[in-house]
């Protein structure tokens, strides 16, 4: 199956296929990206669709997808590779232990210890060796700091790194890469310039609506359309977590589960803790839909 894409309009078919609605800013970035060779970076409040849409792209490009998911303190021995240390104490062990004469040679001994069997490759040197058409995600970059971001920029602008045992590794195959950002912290110029930029932002009611039929398919259009409407104006109200697609969608299946085909007050108030995560959220989300409080027990 051809893996690249003809234009926007096939882009948004196949992103489609592989259940993901993109709207036209997404699907032009994503063709935009593999015309151009760069990678995008994704930005946005959590629960909008940034991982999704990297796994989406690997889908409809028939590519594998490498993640790489970022974390404070996330290191090279992480991120590119290291040595398997216990692998190698055995080795030596074993090659001590040899012979009554003094075991092996060492040289011989050193070579095996930095060779293909004890290194262990991980998503950014598997991406680099990659033979084949890869997605690579680096997800939630915002979390890494500066000086790994720097690391990250010089591969993504080379795609190539050196093992001082090994060698030179370049790639071959350049990867589709996305980078996603939940926006805690500024990313620097220099990776950004490298990038495309795409601002994942709530969907309208329509889009998120969409997703909702499409995501939960049982869902009847009516509650469909009720609760991607609640789930909006909920956003409106400055809440320390507004409830995303993602809770959009739990929501709508919880109230599946239940049986429930309308929203009513007490319907919204009995599965609010499925869209609001935090107790003031829920106050301030119940007084907004006009739900009277929950009677305190005695
Ligand atoms: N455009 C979309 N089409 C289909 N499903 C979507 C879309 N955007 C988000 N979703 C759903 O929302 C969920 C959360 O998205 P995710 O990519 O994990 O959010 P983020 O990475 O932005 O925090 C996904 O599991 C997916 O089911
Ligand atoms: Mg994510």
């Amino acid at each position: 199956m051809a893996s690249e894409f003809t234009g926007v309009s096939d882009v948004h078919d196949r992103l489609e296929a592989a259940g993901y609605l993109p709207d036209q800013s997404i699907e032009t970035v994503v063709y935009l990206a593999e015309r151009l060779g760069k990678p995008i970076l994704v930005e946005g409040p959590a629960g909008v669709g940034k991982t999704e849409l990297a796994k989406a792209v690997a889908e409809a490009r028939n590519a594998a997808l490498i993640r790489l998911q970022c974390y404070e303190g996330l290191d090279e021995a992480k991120a590119l590779y290291e040595w398997n240390y216990k692998k190698q104490l055995l080795r030596i062990t074993h090659a001590r232990g040899g012979d009554a004469e003094g075991g092996e040679d060492w040289d011989a001994v050193e070579d095996d210890l930095f060779g293909e069997d004890y290194l262990m490759e991980r998503p950014l040197l598997k991406a680099l060796r990659h033979e084949g058409e890869s997605v690579l995600l680096i997800d939630e970059v915002d979390k890494v700091d500066f000086e790994f971001e720097a690391l990250l920029l010089e591969i993504l602008s080379d795609f190539q790194v050196t093992i001082p045992e090994l060698g030179t590794v370049t790639g071959t195959h350049h990867p589709f890469v996305v980078l996603t950002s939940n926006n805690t912290r500024e990313l620097s110029e220099a990776l950004k310039r490298r990038c495309l930029y795409l601002y994942l932002d709530y969907p309208t009611v329509e889009r998120e609506k969409e997703i909702v039929l499409s995501r939960v398919p049982d869902a009847p259009e009516k509650l469909a359309d009720q609760l991607v409407r609640i789930v909006r104006s909920l956003r409106q109200l400055e809440l320390k977590k507004p409830p995303s697609i993602s809770e959009t969608l739990d929501w709508a299946q919880t109230l599946l589960e239940l049986g429930f085909d309308t929203i009513d007050e007490d319907v919204a108030r009995g599965t609010m803790n499925v869209l609001l995560k935090y107790q003031q959220d829920v106050e301030k989300a119940s007084s907004h839909l006009k739900l009277p409080p929950r009677p305190e027990m005695n």
